[in-house]
């Protein structure tokens, strides 16, 4: 275990915001934690810290922050068809996909290239091109950070739903995940190249778990920038859910606005179209700004402070708002 007190937090999170921690422990054993934990006293304070990849602080941390590195991943049970693995929650969330690829397992190659933890993957339900967490989702263990008692919760129990779970609801900030058990498929994979980019070059094509996760990892490398050059935390906001008449009453003045039906009343806007028909595409303010190929995504070109990223993005809710009286919700959290 490492201790850093009075540190940066600069490499501990991907939009490269220099805000400091009072106390930072990086942890790669759980008994060793749980230990530690038993002799702290303000157990609200602390905050569980992935790859920093969904987080944006604006001032320093005064608590305890954790960042979770124990590693592995184990088979536990299988068949012919499917396979039950159990991922430490320290893991990179790509390295495992890519050992899943490469043991022909589906399920993930959708999620290919995600930046962050395992661990952190149920906090939001991670998803992108088609797929969520939860479609593979089977439970995750953990400790509950005020009586350090152990629980496993089964799928239902997280209450997924888009980009939230029981984690980042109810019990935000009172659990600390530390494995993920996935249910992966061995054979009669279910692909899902339903979202566009992925139909335009694998239709008609013979499907694999690595083709796929290929041709997810080009798109997502051509529309995201890469954090080691440019400070981000993928998008910033989540894509707005509206119901059938403030639909079709945006569509009476904008008739090519992009949405997705999510069920018989409601449609998820595009946030990206909303922000790039806002003029916000490529602009830039300072050391701020919106990224080129993707306007969902909010940059921090140089030694921008959290405060300064934050009141870019309160700018761009202000003006879509007053633009389409749309509400922006942020996706990353605000510490
Ligand atoms: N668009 C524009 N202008 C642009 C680019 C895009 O108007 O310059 C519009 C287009 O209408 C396009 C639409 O935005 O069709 C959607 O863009 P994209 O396909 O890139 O997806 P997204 O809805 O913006 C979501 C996730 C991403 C995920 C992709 C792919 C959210 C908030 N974001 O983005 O997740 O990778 O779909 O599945 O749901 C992340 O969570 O960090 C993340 C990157």
């Amino acid at each position: 275990m490492k201790i850093h007190r009075n540190c940066s937090l600069k490499k501990f999170n991907t939009f490269s915001v220099d805000e400091k921690a009072q106390l930072l422990l990086e942890v790669d054993n759980i008994s060793d934690l749980a230990n530690i934990l038993s002799k702290q006293n303000r157990k609200d304070e602390i905050l569980v810290l992935g790859g920093g990849s969904n987080i944006l602080f604006t001032k320093s941390y005064d608590g305890l922050i954790i960042n979770l590195k124990n590693k592995g991943k184990k088979i536990i049970q299988e068949d012919e068809n499917s396979v039950l693995v159990e991922v430490s929650a320290g893991e990179n969330w790509h390295d495992f996909v890519l050992w899943a690829i490469k043991n022909d397992f589906g399920g993930v190659e959708n999620l290919s290239l995600i930046p962050g933890k395992v661990g952190a993957a149920p906090i939001q339900n991670i998803g992108a091109y088609g797929v969520e967490l939860k479609d593979i989702f089977y439970s995750c263990k953990g400790l509950m950070l005020d009586s350090l008692s152990e629980f496993e919760f089964k799928k239902t129990e997280c209450k997924f739903d888009y980009r939230t779970s029981i984690f980042k609801s109810t019990l935000k900030n009172k659990t600390l995940i530390t494995s993920v058990k996935l249910l992966l498929t061995k054979s009669a994979h279910n692909f899902n190249i339903d979202y566009k980019d992925l139909n335009i070059n694998l239709l008609n094509t013979e499907l694999s778990v690595k083709k796929i996760s290929d041709e997810v990892i080009k798109i997502r490398t051509s529309k995201l920038p890469n954090p080691k050059f440019f400070g981000n935390c993928g998008s910033f906001f989540k894509n707005p859910i509206v119901n059938s008449s403030k639909y079709k009453s945006l569509l009476d003045k904008f008739p090519n606005t992009p949405a997705h039906k999510v069920d018989a009343d409601n449609y998820k806007i595009s946030a990206a179209w909303l922000i790039d028909q806002s003029g916000f595409k490529n602009k830039k303010d300072k050391n701020v700004g919106v990224y080129e190929n993707q306007p969902l995504v909010i940059i921090n070109y140089g030694s921008a402070t959290g405060n300064e990223l934050l009141n870019f993005a309160l700018k761009i809710k202000e003006t879509i708002y007053s633009n389409f009286e749309i509400e922006l919700e942020e996706e990353v959290i605000i510490m």
